[in-house]
């Protein structure tokens, strides 16, 4: 199969010297990416900035703010890719103007109007067109169940990886992760703590299944 993946945080602009982000470190896409190639898939990497060298073997596109991210999943997820895994934490709003010279520390408080980001996800089914598998994560701290499932049925994909997002041990940075998945069809799976790299071959391979 041809796989696109997206992976890691999106960096959205404040000025020319700061920017909004979050925790994620890019090591889950970046596993799946690697258990995708060792499986003898064809691979394309849309990942944000991380500190991981890219995946041998991968065709790997490094973008930085979720626009980039928007413009580079449009561009590439029409040639014929049959499954599309979305892993990246991409930012949900941006600054709605980016200052062009460094914001002066002027006054005791400061203020930024934020503007909604392009749902890339989101847009997968309904602006790009998309047919092949389409699979969502989502990274909660409460009601998982009900808001993976929710994002999973908004968004059109056919399988939801939820994560608990409220944990230390697992998620955003470590090494270790665990994580339910919904499926389109009802089905509601767990597996268990292990590894990033045994978690990106074991969803590789529900995915295949699907
Ligand atoms: O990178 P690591 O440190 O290894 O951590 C892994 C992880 C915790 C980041 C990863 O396992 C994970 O949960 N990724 C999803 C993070 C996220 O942004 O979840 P969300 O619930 O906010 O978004 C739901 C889905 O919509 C995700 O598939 C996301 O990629 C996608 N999305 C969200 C917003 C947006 N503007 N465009 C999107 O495509």
């Amino acid at each position: 199969m041809r796989i696109l993946i997206t992976a890691g945080p999106t960096r959205e602009a404040i000025d020319p010297v700061r920017y909004i982000s979050n925790q994620s470190s890019g090591k889950m896409g970046y596993a799946l990416a690697e258990a995708a190639e060792k499986a003898g898939h064809e691979v394309i990497l849309v990942s944000g900035p991380v500190n991981l060298a890219p995946p041998a073997g991968v065709e790997t596109i490094a973008v930085e703010s979720s626009h980039e991210m928007f413009e580079a999943v449009r561009d590439r997820i029409g040639d014929s890719v049959d499954a599309a895994i979305f892993c990246a934490a991409v930012a949900d709003y941006r600054p709605k103007n980016i200052a062009a010279e460094k914001i002066k520390k002027n006054s005791d408080s400061m203020t930024l109007e934020m503007e909604k980001t392009e749902d890339i996800l989101g847009s997968a089914r309904s602006v790009f067109g998309f047919k092949g598998t389409l699979v969502g994560f989502a990274a909660e701290t409460h009601d998982l169940e009900k808001h993976a499932v929710e994002k999973m049925q908004r968004k059109g994909c056919d399988l939801l990886v939820a994560n608990d997002v409220s944990r230390k041990d697992i998620g955003f940075d470590r090494d270790e992760n665990e994580v339910r998945l919904f499926f389109a069809d009802g089905r509601d799976e767990r597996i268990p703590m292990q590894s990033k790299a045994d978690l990106g071959v074991a969803l590789i391979q529900k995915i295949t299944e699907l």
